[in-house]
C-alpha cells in the first residue's frame, strides 16, 4: 500500500464523450474523502493485445505501471452484449501479461455497472471474470446487486470487493 492517500485506478469502460459510466466514475472521484485518490486510468488508446509485441510496446508499460502504482482498482463500464466492453477486456488482457506478472494479481477490485436498461450489469461474467472460485466461494454472500440512481438511469453493482486472480 501506498503512504499517501489510498490509491484506486479507475478503468472506464465505455469510450464515449457523454458516458453514463464516465459520469458516474467523476461523481465517485468528487465524492471521495481526503484519503482516498481516485484516478483514471486510460484505456481507449491502448493497442490490441498481440503477444508478438511484448517489450515493443510502450502504451503497455505505462498501463501496467498506472496499475501496479494504485492499491485497488475499480471497473466502472456498461454491459456490452451481456458480456464487457471489448476495449476493458483489451485492457484487462494487457494488464493481465506477460504470464505470471499481472498487474492486477491480488488488488482489491469492484466493479460498478451502470445501464439505462431495467437489468444491465446484473450479470455474473464481472464474477467470473476477475474472481478465483475460491474468493467466488468466499464472496457469495455479497454478490447481491446494489441498486444506484444515475438520472434516468439505474445501475447495478455486483460490489464483491476481491482480490484479482488475474
Ligand atoms: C454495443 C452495445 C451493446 C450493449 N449491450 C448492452 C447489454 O448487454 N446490456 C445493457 O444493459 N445495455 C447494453 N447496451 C446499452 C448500454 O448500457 C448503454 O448504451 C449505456 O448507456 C452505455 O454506457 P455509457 O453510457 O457509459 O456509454 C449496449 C450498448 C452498446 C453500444
Amino acid at each position: 500500500m501506498s503512504d499517501g492517500p489510498y490509491s484506486v485506478a479507475v478503468l472506464i469502460g465505455s469510450l464515449r464523450r457523454d458516458s453514463l459510466n464516465r459520469k458516474m466514475a467523476r461523481a465517485l472521484e468528487g465524492l471521495a474523502p481526503s484519503s482516498l485518490r481516485l484516478a483514471e486510468v486510460p484505456i481507449g488508446g491502448l493497442p490490441l493485445y498481440n503477444q508478438d509485441l511484448e517489450g515493443a510496446t510502450p502504451a503497455w508499460v505505462e498501463f501496467r505501471d498506472r496499475i501496479r502504482a494504485a492499491d485497488a482498482v475499480l471497473f466502472v463500464s456498461p454491459e456490452y452484449n451481456r458480456s464487457i466492453p471489448g476495449g476493458l477486456k483489451n485492457a484487462i488482457d494487457v494488464g493481465s501479461r506477460p504470464s505470471g506478472q499481472s498487474a492486477f494479481k491480488g488488488k482489491p477490485a469492484a466493479v460498478i455497472s451502470v445501464s439505462p436498461g431495467a437489468i444491465g450489469g446484473f450479470h455474473d461474467h464481472w464474477i467470473t471474470l476477475f474472481t478465483t472460485p475460491a474468493s467466488r466461494r468466499s464472496h457469495s454472500g455479497n454478490r447481491s446487486p446494489i441498486w444506484l440512481g444515475a438520472a434516468h438511469s439505474v445501475g447495478h453493482a455486483p460490489m464483491s470487493i476481491c482480490p484479482l486472480s488475474m
